[in-house]
């Protein structure tokens, strides 16, 4: 057998690889309590037989606005078992794009037999109502990324499905559940479509922050991978390092991607060095940000680099013993304590470095904690290096 198939099933640390596809459900959403609760009760009252709910989920991309609706749609229908029928379709606009092909989708998720074509979209919308009341059924329908058709093709779709029981006398026939990227859906919306969705029926998700992209994170590692094999120091800098978009599939991306580096150098455990940011989702540092550092700014980063690569973080007094280290490799005198602190302000603001202040147990002063999340320290070491040679 060819060697560099040894590893494939080899698993050190990947036991379930299905957990880190974006298309896996997780059992629970992790870190969306409040928003949970918050999108609950929009729903109450949906045991009710006559009753129809609404809700608009925004949020930016890979703030879980897909894991979250279609989850929290699945349980409540569990929930409501024995006291409601109810069936549940989603459809990605994104892949069905115009008014006919929505309405498509919906009538055969009812009914598989339903013509692929020759009605109008009155016609399969009242065959849908039919198709509802006949088999004593509520439906959940969720329009996911809508923005999408009504870019496309108007929003008098949502208008028709929110005014399906006016004049009728069966009413709650649907609940709809509306989710968009794009924050300004409602203001794409006629004012009769607003009102029947009701503006308190709006849930607007934040990107994730660092320590949800840890939860993120954690739970995919608990659940792919082998016990031991992702430390909490690995997760934080995960967590850190998708922070700077707030997107939940930059954070499970970059576990996989470490898992992956571990597993090539036949590692059972995931090391720091493994983590490194996502190259085309994180803005890297530009090559000329190194160019316009002083010779002394660029050895004071070169040490942070080096320690980097290590660790996590570097206190604000090593990075000052990594610097006089620096200066020794290349022959020049160190600057003072003042001088170094400077440099040290003028890379975070650069946006080179990020500090964190902590009280220190030893010594006197502030004592900060230095990370880089923009870049791979390696990187940027041996793009220093090159430019420290130039000079
Ligand atoms: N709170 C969470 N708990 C566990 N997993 C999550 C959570 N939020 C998101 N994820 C996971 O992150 C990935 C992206 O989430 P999701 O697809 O729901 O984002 P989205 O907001 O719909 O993104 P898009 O705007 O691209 O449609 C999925 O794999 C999802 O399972
Ligand atoms: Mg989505």
């Amino acid at each position: 057998m060819a060697e560099y198939l040894d590893r494939i099933g080899a698993g050190k640390i990947l036991i379930k690889k299905e957990v880190f596809s974006f298309d896996w459900t997780p059992p629970e959403i992790v870190g969306r309590n409040d928003e949970l609760r918050e999108l609950a009760s929009m729903f109450y009252g949906i045991e009710g037989q006559n009753i129809s709910c609404k809700s608009v989920i925004m949020g930016p991309v890979g703030s879980g606005k897909t894991v979250l609706t279609t989850t929290f749609s699945k349980k409540l229908c569990e929930k409501l078992e024995g006291l409601r029928d109810i069936t549940l379709t989603h459809v990605n606009c994104r892949n069905y794009s115009s008014t006919i092909q929505v309405l498509q989708r919906i009538a055969t998720s009812l009914d598989p037999r339903h013509p692929e074509r020759g009605f109008s979209s009155g016609e399969i919308i009242q065959t849908i109502r039919r198709n509802l009341l006949a088999h004593g059924k509520h439906l959940i329908l969720i329009l996911d990324e809508v923005d999408v058709l009504i870019r496309k093709d108007s929003s008098d779709l949502i208008y028709r499905l929110l005014r399906i029981d006016e004049g009728r006398e069966e009413k709650g026939t649907i609940s709809l559940i509306l989710v968009s990227q794009e924050l300004g859906l409602m203001g794409r919306f006629e004012s009769a479509i607003v009102s029947r969705l009701g503006m308190s029926n709006i849930l607007k998700l934040q990107p994730y922050n660092k320590k949800q992209l840890i939860e993120i994170a954690k739970q995919r590692a608990n659940l792919g991978c082998r016990k031991g094999s992702i430390s909490e120091e690995i997760l934080e800098k995960i967590g850190r390092y998708s922070a700077v978009t707030g997107d939940a599939r930059l954070s499970i991306e970059i576990l996989e991607a470490s898992i992956r580096r571990a597993e090539m150098e036949g590692r059972d455990e995931v090391i720091i060095e493994d983590v490194e940011p996502s190259e085309f989702r994180v803005t890297t540092i530009e090559p000329s940000q190194v160019d316009v550092l002083s010779k002394h700014q660029r050895m004071v980063l070169l040490g942070i680099c080096r320690r980097l690569k290590k660790k996590d973080t570097v206190s604000s007094g090593d990075a000052k013993k990594l610097y006089m280290v620096v200066c020794e490799e290349y022959g020049v005198k160190a600057k003072g304590h003042t001088t170094f602190w400077k440099h040290l302000k003028t890379l975070e603001i650069q946006g080179l470095i990020d500090t964190k202040t902590a009280n220190s147990a030893t010594g006197r002063g502030r004592t900060q904690h230095i990370t880089i999340t923009n870049a791979s320290p390696g990187e940027l070491e041996s793009r220093i290096e090159k430019a420290l040679i130039r000079q």
